[in-house]
């Protein structure tokens, strides 16, 4: 069932999605080469303790961190771990936020130093496809003309492999309602978006083949050609004639720049 959220829900929900973009760019500061990614995911806990959210993750379905961190191959659910970051590295750092009784719910692929430029490229490209998908995303058209403008941005006309197994979704009271957006699809399908929908759109783009697999623990998501994979993703609210975006990039990009060991200008 769609369900349709009202002016004092979506600013709830605002609060929720900038608590998220907040932490994110909480989260840009502490990165470089060295860190853990369990480090990351202690500080995340902590920041959001601090704002009076939950982490909505934390024992969604089982999963057993407060954020999922994918770095490289992994596509999404990574699991936080020992692993400490080095030069080179792309991290997804997907967070869900549970406050007022709604959820936000969005990630970020930042750069450890620079990586070479064909993953340079995908990052620039899957930020860009994610904006497109936005465009379309207004009152009158359908759920598909989203996952049409991510799929030709990115499969059509740079050979991506755009992820099918993981989809964005509905978001609100739960962090997963309906409808499903798909990345990949056709223009005019899918169900009519009304005012007051709001959605978790997030593009999952391979550098090589759309193929990936999930590891015997059950979540992380990895590419089965081990090229690198993209992940980005925005909390939108449907309106008529623009989407309203809840969550903030601007504040988690400011913090990218002032990063010294992030590499941002792509
Ligand atoms: N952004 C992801 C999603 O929409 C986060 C879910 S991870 C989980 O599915 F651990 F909570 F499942
Ligand atoms: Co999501």
């Amino acid at each position: 069932m769609t369900k349709y959220k009202n002016k004092e829900e979506i600013e709830l929900m605002r609060i929720s999605a900038q608590l998220v973009s907040k932490t994110l760019s909480e989260v840009a500061k502490i990165l470089r080469p060295g860190i853990t990614t369990i480090a990351i995911d202690q500080f995340i806990a902590s920041f959001l303790k601090e704002n009076g959210a939950i982490p909505s993750f934390l024992d969604y379905h089982g999963y057993p961190f407060n954020s999922c961190i994918s770095v490289n191959d992994v596509v999404v659910h990574g699991f936080p771990g020992k692993y400490a970051l080095k030069e080179g590295d792309i991290i997804s750092v997907d967070i869900g936020v549970y406050k007022n009784g709604f959820h936000g719910d969005h990630a970020y692929t930042f750069l450890i130093g620079k990586p070479a430029d064909d993953v340079l490229q995908l990052v620039k490209v899957t930020k860009e496809s994610l904006y497109k998908g936005i465009e379309k995303a207004v009152a009158g058209n359908r759920v598909g003309d989203i996952s049409y403008a991510i799929q030709e941005h990115t499969e059509k006309k740079y050979g991506y492999g755009v992820v099918r197994e993981l989809v964005g979704h509905g978001l609100g009271r739960s962090m997963h309602e309906d409808p499903q957006v798909p990345n990949y699809g056709r223009r005019g399908t899918g169900s009519v978006m009304k005012e007051g929908l709001v959605l978790a759109i997030e593009p999952m783009i391979n550098l090589g083949t759309k193929e990936v697999y999930t590891e015997s623990d059950g979540w992380t998501v990895r590419t089965k050609d081990h090229k690198p994979s993209v992940h980005f993703e925005h909390d939108v609210c449907i309106k008529k004639g623009k989407a309203d975006i809840l969550s903030d990039y601007s504040i988690i990009e400011a913090a990218e720049k002032e990063n010294a060991n992030l590499f941002s200008d792509y």
